[in-house]
């Protein structure tokens, strides 16, 4: 039986067990602000270290041997801790291109937990604004679909014989070097994920719904998900949703246009990838920017910013994103009054500016100062600021107690690393 509410955790407790994952390089810095402001709101949450990324990639090497099929950047451990706990918060892992036999851990995870929903908010933020002429208002919250379509990992090179067979379209290709990739939809893929997007929308009292699609042109994909959105749409009428299918090329030029039409955005995998981008840029960027991988049994939530390698272990990165990101893990938790008021901090944070309080990407993109790097504050520093926005009385011995307490937690020497265990 499907859980009526996947955006909310399947059983509501008085404690939660929580997995933090830093990830790599810049996410230990992120994953450290967002504990540290975290424990300023005395929440009921044990916390469980879990890692992987690039560090697990190198550290099964060195215990299996390179060309193992047991390396991976996941290890068991981890996927045991994402289990065995009630929500995952996850800052940020480290890609790199042409290593074999390397794969996305954050990819693995959604397969593997079947988390079918990427849901993506752009909001703007106060004191960040739009990069928009206009200044809209925008509060877009996407849901991706994050299992199926070109993510499906079906390709050919060579493309096998047979293949050429299969459809005159093949014709063409015959005889040449060709590669394909195969756009995986399901019927009841595209469902699950249109329903969230409408649950999501009747539970929050959004008014409209957007499904974006290239139906004129990829005919059985798009077509399918296109149809089911139609059918879907009629049963939340009667809710006062408004619902409506475009073209997502269309969709891309809109978001430019007019992001204040848009609040529930449902897409497919790889054009939510691309939009959830572009709705994040208008929004500050993927600095600023949440997202959640959520299912039926697990839910990871991640930060859209990158791990940032060259500023790796330096608290230089920004973390509104991770704090936006925690935000959203309270939600699904049940804990709304401590998500409310982290939004909150942080949106105080960002407006005021003050000296000491703001990293150096919001002082060099949004202050314009010229000297951003000289007066750039730390992601320790400006998490202490929305720390005690919170509770004012985060300061002195309690700030510095915290602060040695979430330092501890995201160690990220050899020892401390958790996975691959002997
Ligand atoms: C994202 C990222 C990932 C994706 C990459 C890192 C595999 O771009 O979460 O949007 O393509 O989904
Ligand atoms: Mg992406």
């Amino acid at each position: 039986m499907a859980r009526e509410n996947v955006l909310q955790v399947a059983e509501k407790k008085d404690r939660y067990k929580v997995c933090y994952m830093a990830g790599d390089d810049s996410g230990f810095d992120m994953m450290e602000g967002a504990l540290l402001v975290l424990e300023s709101l005395d929440l009921p949450i044990d916390w469980v270290r879990a890692d992987l990324g690039w560090c697990m990639w190198e550290r099964s090497i060195k215990k299996f041997g390179e060309g193992d099929p047991r390396c991976n950047t996941v290890p068991p451990e981890t996927i045991k801790t994402i289990e065995d706990t009630d929500a995952t918060l996850m800052a940020a892992i480290t890609s790199k291109s042409g290593v074999k036999g390397f794969k996305s851990a954050i990819l693995q995870m959604r397969q593997k937990f079947d988390l079918y929903i990427n849901m993506r908010p752009a909001k703007k933020l106060p004191g960040i604004g739009t990069p928009l002429a206009k200044d809209p208002d925008i509060d877009i919250v996407m849901f991706r679909e994050n299992t199926e379509d070109l993510y499906s990992a079906v390709e050919f090179h060579p493309v096998p014989a047979e293949h050429f067979d299969w459809h005159k379209g093949m014709d063409r290709f015959r005889g040449r070097d060709v590669a394909t990739s195969w756009r995986v939809f399901s019927a009841d893929g595209c469902e699950r994920i249109i329903r969230a997007g409408f649950e999501y929308a009747k539970a929050t009292g959004r008014k409209s719904v957007v499904c974006c699609n290239k139906a004129n042109v990829i005919r059985e994909t798009d077509g399918m998900m296109k149809r089911i959105f139609l059918e879907v749409a009629k049963e939340y009428e009667k809710y006062g949703i408004e619902a409506r299918e475009e073209n997502a090329d269309a969709t891309a030029m809109w978001f430019i246009k007019n992001p204040q039409d848009y609040s529930v955005v449902i897409a497919s995998n790889v054009f939510g990838d691309i939009l959830s981008d572009e709705a994040s840029q208008l929004t500050g960027g993927l600095g600023f920017s949440p997202s959640g991988n959520i299912g039926e049994n697990a839910a990871i939530f991640e930060t859209s910013s990158g791990s940032v390698p060259k500023y790796a272990h330096q608290y230089k990165v920004n973390p509104s994103a991770i704090v936006m990101t925690s935000k959203m893990m309270l939600e699904y938790l049940g804990l709304n009054e401590a998500a409310a008021k982290i939004e909150k901090a942080l949106g105080e944070v960002l407006l005021a500016k003050e000296p000491g309080t703001i990293t150096y990407d919001v002082l060099r993109d949004f202050v314009g100062d010229p000297d951003w790097a000289e007066h750039a504050a730390s992601t320790i520093d400006m998490a202490a600021a929305i720390a005690r926005h919170i509770d004012p009385t985060f300061v002195g011995e309690k700030l510095e107690a915290a602060k040695a307490k979430v330092h501890e937690m995201c160690r990220w020497d050899d020892a401390a690393l958790v996975g691959y265990a002997d």
